[in-house]
């Protein structure tokens, strides 16, 4: 659950890198569940899938004084065929949203760390209100495609503008334009 908390103790500095705590990869389940069964109502009980099972956990965290808070959004990546890797469930928390590019930095360390692992093809399925932001984001589409009910488009990232990133685990520091509603 996302506690909100005065502006004045939300820090501008966010860590964008892969999860590997369990209270980051919790975090991001619980985002998840957040944004796409109760926000979105995509899923009726659970977002969960086989999928999890191999997929690598991506975060952005909020800070306080420096220090890693919450998890306010996530992406997972996972490698479907050799060469050929997905990303899908990214979601930022609704306060977090349009403050400080945190879906564009989700989406870059997805791509590039993909990349640094060998990714030849990066395929995302998108909602259709978020295409105008992955085609700023160096994506085209390739076709539409309906999942769960919900229109969304095949879309590939173009690695040209994503270079391989080679420690995930590491991440960087991301900084907001401005405070979290
Ligand atoms: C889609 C989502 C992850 C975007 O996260 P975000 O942190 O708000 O995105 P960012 O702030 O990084 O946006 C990057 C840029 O794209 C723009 N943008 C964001 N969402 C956009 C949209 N739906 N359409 C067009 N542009 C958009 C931002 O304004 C920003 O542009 P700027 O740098 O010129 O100001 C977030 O809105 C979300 O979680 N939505 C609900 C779940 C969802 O739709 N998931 C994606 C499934 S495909």
């Amino acid at each position: 659950m996302i506690i909100e908390k005065p502006q004045q103790f939300i820090t501008p500095e966010f860590l964008i890198r892969a999860a590997t705590a369990a209270w980051e990869v919790g975090g991001a389940a619980s985002l998840r569940h957040r944004v796409f069964v109760e926000e979105q109502g995509i899923f009726q009980t659970h977002d969960r899938d086989e999928i999890d099972h191999v997929a690598l956990p991506l975060v952005a965290i909020s800070t306080i004084a420096s220090e890693a808070d919450e998890v306010v959004g996530t992406v997972r990546i996972y490698e479907a065929e050799p060469g050929l890797w997905w990303g899908s469930r990214l979601a930022v928390a609704p306060a977090y949203r349009r403050i400080g590019r945190l879906g564009a930095e989700l989406i870059r360390l997805a791509v590039s760390s993909a990349h640094g692992a060998g990714c030849e093809t990066f395929l995302a399925h998108v909602q259709m209100q978020n295409v105008p932001m992955f085609q700023a984001l160096h994506w085209e589409a390739v076709e539409e495609a309906d999942l769960h009910g919900v229109a969304h488009m095949k879309m590939r990232a173009d690695l040209d503008f994503y270079p391989p990133f080679l420690e995930p685990e590491t991440g960087w520091m991301a900084l907001t334009r401005r405070k979290a509603a």
